[in-house]
């Protein structure tokens, strides 16, 4: 037999291993944590100025956001989210900046619901523009939203956003989102002492029996504008107590593995509330989160400093086989566990800012 015919009959080379058959081998980073949520930023512009996320005498009338160019747009948006999902995503989460300021945003809710395998698409919203939006975007094939609300007390409300809205502009955007069935409704309140945690008994007491769902989140150290302090947090277990002093909770189980917010019931029947404690009790080893930025990074932590540009290479044709494997790369390599290390950590980090992360 000559040297050719055995070339022939050589077997076929073994094709390149390739990693969008996914769904029985899940990606897995570093410390075996599967990819399950994707949080898209779909604009870093926001209409208030919350100052523990975008202080206004930082981010004036005339601030630079990113240019139209730099930003993905809904096609690139899908692409990157079908690819997710393929690597184990099975909810998308829509944050900003605030995303109801983003032009067409139910086109793009449409496509994303579209995509095969998205078992929950949500939004985070501030609610100002929520009550004009909530029908379109629900028609579109949005399950249910998440609605920012530090406070209902005017001033104070004030104090926490910037001063753009009206705690009554919000509670019309939540109940409008409630016509449309956007439902569970889930209300976030940032708690910061000294600033709103005087009125957080009175938001309990305000959404029990609605069947929203307020979640008192700690005060965190995201970003590097926000000049947080330590003695500024409220602790899970002091939010926990002011509320069950005034309505007895008992803690109820979690209603899926790796959810951020602990539950508690009214032990009167009055609905739950939840408490996301990363500072005191930090939940990094269930950590399931991935997030992509307004200019197309893929950011695996949200206390980073950094992430992956998948908008480069998209932008100069990569396959879908080659943006996979960066995907899939970033992730086996993550070993992120911020919140679980921040007691320890002396450095300062250059931290990417929230509004560009999605929260
Ligand atoms: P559900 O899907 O309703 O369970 O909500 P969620 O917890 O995924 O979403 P949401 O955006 O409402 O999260 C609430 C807040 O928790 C965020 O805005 C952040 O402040 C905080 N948070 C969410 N994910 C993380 C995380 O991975 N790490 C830390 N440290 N905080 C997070
Ligand atoms: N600490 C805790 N929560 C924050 N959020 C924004 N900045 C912070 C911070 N420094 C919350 C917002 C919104 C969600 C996207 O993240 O209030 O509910
Ligand atoms: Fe805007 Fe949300 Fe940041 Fe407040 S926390 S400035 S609403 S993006
Ligand atoms: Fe996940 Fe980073 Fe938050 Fe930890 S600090 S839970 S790793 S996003």
């Amino acid at each position: 037999m000559d040297s050719s015919a055995l070339r022939q009959h050589d077997p076929p080379p073994m094709p390149a291993r390739s990693d969008h058959e996914n769904t029985d081998v899940p990606v897995l980073d570093t410390m075996a944590r599967p990819l399950r949520d994707l949080r898209i930023s779909v604009t870093d512009r926001c209409n208030f100025r919350c100052p523990y996320c975008m202080p206004a005498e930082l981010y004036g009338e005339r601030h630079e956001f990113l240019p139209k160019s730099r930003i993905l747009d809904f096609e690139e948006i899908q692409r990157l989210a079908r690819l997710f999902v393929e690597g184990g995503a099975t909810k998308i989460r829509l944050t900003g900046g605030e995303p109801l300021l983003r032009a067409d945003l139910p086109l793009l809710v449409g496509l994303l619901a579209r995509i095969d395998g998205v078992a929950d698409l949500t939004l985070t919203t501030n609610g100002v523009m929520l009550a004009e939006q909530a029908e379109a975007l629900a028609a579109a094939g949005l399950r249910r939203v998440t609605v920012s609300l530090d406070s209902l007390d005017e001033a104070v409300f004030a104090a926490m956003s910037g001063g753009k809205s009206r705690p009554a502009a919000i509670l019309e955007g939540i109940a409008a989102a409630e016509r449309a069935g956007l439902l569970p409704i889930k209300i976030n309140c940032v708690v910061e002492r000294g600033v709103n945690d005087h009125t957080i008994v009175d938001l309990a007491r305000f959404f029990r029996g609605s069947g929203r769902i307020v979640r008192f989140i700690e005060y965190m150290d995201v970003g590097t504008l926000n000049r947080w302090d330590s003695a500024d947090v409220v602790s899970a277990r002091e939010i926990v107590d002011r509320i069950d002093a005034a309505f007895p909770l008992e803690a109820a189980g979690s209603n899926y593995r790796g959810e951020v917010a602990r539950r508690y019931r009214y032990r009167d029947g009055g609905g739950e509330i939840g408490i996301i404690a990363s500072v005191t009790q930090p939940f990094c080893g269930d950590c399931t989160r991935a997030r992509l930025t307004t200019d197309g990074h893929f950011v695996t932590c949200l206390f980073a400093s950094q992430g992956t540009d998948m908008q480069t290479p998209l932008r100069a044709g990569a396959s879908d086989d080659e943006l996979r494997a960066l995907l899939h790369a970033t992730w086996r390599a993550r070993r992120d566990r911020y919140s679980e290390e921040r007691a320890e950590r002396t450095d300062r980090r250059d931290k990417l800012q929230m509004y560009r992360l999605g929260g």
